[in-house]
């Protein structure tokens, strides 16, 4: 059986052009019944910022923790666990503000947590999720792949090598809104990227 988590992030749910990006991958493959799919919506579940109590918490050790830092814990922990069980993450990104959603770097800050998701060595930081990939669906208004501009392509490949994936795939949908013309040949662009994708 594979796992695949999908995030979405879109404030306008399954009407984003990231989540239809997304489902369009997921709707050529949910058919297969050795494929699992866990969705999560980042945007309705509305995480807090992380807060130096939460992260007080993860230090404490879990049988010494009190209620609220159970509580607390359990927020990440239970992120985490999600994460490490699946085999494919699949990431529907919109930009906002020239980056990525705060709703989903507030579900990232829960899933970066040292000795659990990485390390730190005498060489440097080591990821300690293992046989993972990661498929990232970018939605954006402008156009700015392989630009100084685009913060969230090299943010994104550098926070998932950080936690060991680094197995990832782009597609893009760029310039959604410079114009109908233009929005039709980027989702007819990312739509073929699809379906390369997965014919592979
Ligand atoms: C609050 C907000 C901020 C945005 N900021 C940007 C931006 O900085 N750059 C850009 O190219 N497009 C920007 N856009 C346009 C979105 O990237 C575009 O509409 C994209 O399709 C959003 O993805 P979604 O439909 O999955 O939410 C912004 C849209 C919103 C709602």
């Amino acid at each position: 059986m594979k796992t695949i988590l999908a995030i979405f992030s879109s404030l306008n749910g399954t009407q984003g052009n990231s989540s239809k990006l997304a489902n369009d991958y997921l709707s050529k493959i949910e058919s297969d019944e050795s494929v699992q799919i866990n969705r999560v919506d980042v945007a309705s579940l509305a995480l807090p910022h992380l807060t130096s109590e939460e992260m007080q918490a993860w230090m404490t050790e879990a049988s010494e923790r009190d209620e609220s830092q159970q509580a607390l814990a359990k927020i990440s922990d239970d992120i985490v666990e999600t994460v490490k069980a699946a085999d494919e993450i699949i990431l529907a990104v919109p930009m906002y503000n020239f980056g990525i959603p705060s709703s989903l770097k507030a579900y990232f800050d829960r899933i970066a947590r040292a000795g659990i998701t990485f390390k730190y060595t005498e060489t440097g930081p080591v990821g300690l999720l293992e046989n993972k990939s990661a498929t990232v669906f970018a939605a954006r208004g402008g156009v700015y792949a392989g630009s100084d501009f685009d913060t969230q392509t090299p943010y994104l490949k550098h926070f998932l090598n950080f936690i060991g994936i680094s197995d990832i795939q782009f597609v893009y949908a760029e310039g959604l809104n410079m114009g109908e013309e233009q929005a039709n040949k980027a989702f007819a662009d990312a739509s073929e990227k699809i379906i390369e994708l997965t014919n592979d």
